[in-house]
This record gives C-alpha cells, sequence and structure tokens, in this order.
C-alpha cells in the first residue's frame, strides 16, 4: 500500500518522510517517493491523505494512474454519513437538511422534544461548523440561524442533545482511534505534546464497535469516542484521509502493539519533540470554518455581521490545485 499526500502538505503531514509515502509531481507528470525515485501506482492500494480541499483532486489523480483507492468518494461519502449505518449509544443522532427547518412538523417535533428553553447540537455533515443552537432560534423564522439556513436547504445537517463530556486534568475525555482493515491501529486523546495513557475500556468500547458495523460500511476509518456522564459513546466517524493525526496516532496501517501506552514516552521519531507531562493548552477547534458559500460563513455572517476569510483559504488562491498535463 502507497499513502498518497499533496506535494503541498508535505510540512503537515509528519509522517512524509516514511517508506511508501508518495506524492504527484506536476511537472513530470507521475508520482515520486521520499527518494524521488518514480513510482507506478497501477494495481497498487493507494491510502490518500489529504485536506478536504485537495481530497478529491487526489482521488482524480489515483484513477488516472489506475491506482486503487483505500477508500473510493462513495465509501467516504458513507463515512461521513455515519448516522445514518450506525446510531450512538446512549444519545440520539439524526441528519436532516435545511429544508426540514422550515417544515412545521419538523419544527414542533424539536420543540416537544427539547423544550421552549432547551438546544441541539447541530453540525454540518461537510464539518465546516458545529456548536449549539437554541430552539428558540430555529424556531424564529427572522433568527440569524434560519435567515442564513434559508441559503442551504439542500445542505445536510447532523442534530443532537447537547451533551456534557467528562473531563479529568488533560481536558475532554475524548478519543480517536485510526482503524485500518476494521483493527484499531492507534488511538490518543487529543492532545498533540502531552504524554497520556488510554485506558483498557476504551480500547474495548471501540473493538465493540467495530464488531457491530454494517457490512456495507467502509473498513478504514477513524472513530472518536468520549466519555458522557460517565459512559463511553461514539461521537462521530471521520474519513481517514482527512483525519488529523494527534500524539499517538498514526495514519500508517501498521497496528501499534501498545494501543494503551504503557511506555508512555515512546513516540515514533517523526512527531514533534517537546512532549511532556504537563497538559498542554489545547487548541478548541473553530465552531466557524468561514469558507466562503458554506453554512458556517453565512451563519457567522447572519450572527455577526463579518465577512472573513478561512485562513487555508487564502492559502490555496496562491497556489493553483494539482492538475495532470493534458
Ligand atoms: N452533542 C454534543 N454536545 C456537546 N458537545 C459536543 C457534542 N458532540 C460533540 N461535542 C463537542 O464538540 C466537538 C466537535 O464535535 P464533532 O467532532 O462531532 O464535530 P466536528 O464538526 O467534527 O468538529 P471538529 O472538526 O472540531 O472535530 C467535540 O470534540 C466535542 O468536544
Ligand atoms: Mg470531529
Amino acid at each position: 500500500m502507497y499513502y498518497c499526500f499533496p506535494i503541498e502538505l508535505k510540512k503537515v503531514i509528519s509522517e512524509s518522510k516514511l517508506d511508501n509515502f508518495i506524492y504527484f509531481d506536476e511537472r513530470k507528470d507521475c508520482f515520486l517517493n521520499r527518494n524521488k525515485k518514480k513510482v507506478n501506482i497501477e494495481g497498487n492500494k493507494i491510502l490518500v491523505i489529504s485536506d478536504i480541499f485537495r481530497l478529491y483532486d487526489m482521488l482524480d489523480l489515483i484513477d488516472d494512474f489506475n491506482g486503487i483507492p483505500i477508500n473510493t468518494m462513495e465509501d467516504i461519502e458513507t463515512v461521513k454519513h455515519w448516522a445514518s449505518f450506525i446510531e450512538p449509544y446512549h444519545r440520539d443522532m439524526s441528519i436532516v437538511t435545511g429544508k426540514d427547518f422550515e417544515d412545521l412538523s419538523f419544527l414542533t417535533y424539536l420543540f416537544e422534544k427539547y423544550g421552549v428553553n432547551g438546544s441541539i447540537f447541530l453540525k454540518t455533515v461537510d464539518k465546516d461548523f458545529h456548536g449549539t443552537v437554541s430552539i428558540i432560534d430555529i424556531v424564529d423564522p427572522d433568527s440569524p440561524f434560519r435567515k442564513a439556513m434559508k441559503y442551504h436547504l439542500s445542505d445536510e445537517f447532523m442534530i443532537s442533545p447537547v451533551v456534557t463530556i467528562d473531563e479529568d486534568d488533560l481536558g475532554k475525555k475524548e478519543y480517536r482511534a485510526f482503524v485500518h482493515n476494521r483493527t484499531i491501529t492507534s488511538i490518543s486523546r487529543p492532545l498533540h505534546k502531552t504524554y497520556h495513557r488510554i485506558p483498557n475500556e476504551v480500547v474495548d468500547f471501540i473493538n465493540a464497535v467495530i464488531a457491530e458495523l454494517p457490512n456495507d460500511f467502509p473498513d478504514y476509518f477513524v472513530l472518536d469516542i468520549a466519555s458522557i456522564n460517565r459512559q463511553l459513546d461514539i461521537l462521530e466517524f471521520n474519513p481517514i484521509e482527512t483525519a488529523m493525526p494527534y500524539l499517538y496516532n498514526s495514519r500508517v496501517a501498521a497496528i501499534s502493539e501498545d494501543l494503551t501506552h504503557q511506555n508512555i514516552t515512546a513516540i515514533p521519531k517523526y512527531k514533534a519533540h517537546k512532549c511532556s507531562f504537563e497538559c498542554e493548552e489545547s487548541p478548541s477547534s473553530p465552531l466557524f470554518d468561514d469558507i466562503p458559500g458554506s453554512f458556517s460563513h453565512d451563519y457567522h455572517q447572519a450572527l455577526t455581521g463579518e465577512n472573513k476569510l478561512h485562513p487555508s483559504l487564502s492559502y490555496l488562491f496562491e497556489k493553483k490545485f494539482i492538475k495532470r498535463k493534458q
């Protein structure tokens, strides 16, 4: 198997210098490995590693050169729509469209389920926004939420009750597992610099989730779980292609022999140094990604009047996307 990344992301993909990591060279119109040797991907399995902006171009390239993507575009869509295949154990999760928020019977259902003073946790399937929205704002046709939603009637949203995630000294008890071929390969808390261990029950829980997956669900994905009211539950699934690896995570398919980090300081060489037992400040993930045309951008604008550009997009405008020579 090869791991194929867009050359522009070389610096942020910490594994990029490992064996089997390849990138596309536009000038030479071929794939190269870390020694700049040409690699023929025809008939080989390829795990694309990318950001969301370049993912589909990368999949097209693999197709052009007759490589076999680990996940097809349909597989990636299935992982993004995981809540249609798998139910969390202790809370409801459903996928709705923007149109539903114009539908009186759906609004009545939300009002009755969550109450006039209630809220829901809402995020876009495309992952540009997550946050808590009050029922008052959802049912008010003139609220910023509903104004923004008018431009996103066909977009898909995941809704669930707002929960409180249990915490300890290192912050929220959340765990990210990379799963290759339905086997856990690594687990980490969402920390980049802080040594920590993983409770055995986390491994058992993730294995139980994997064992119950429907047959038509892809075999390669990233699973986030959390402890909520002292019970483990599924937080979400993410495409393995675009998910960020934390301190003990790796995108490589090799199974870690120490999933719970008993050898707590054994971090692969290519990982950033300066790790410690002191808890790092975990930068909270942005609620709004401000990608033009996204729900996040329009909701942010409706709420604040601001109109700003997502930082990774300003970078993209300087560079053109990977394109094959015609
Ligand atoms: N139902 C919920 N209620 C309250 N907080 C939640 C809920 N679900 C998730 N969270 C918190 O919000 C964070 C983001 O949620 P989630 O990962 O599901 O969305 P996302 O769009 O994938 O965001 P990110 O890209 O930051 O991972 C989670 O890490 C968790 O801490
Ligand atoms: Mg997430």
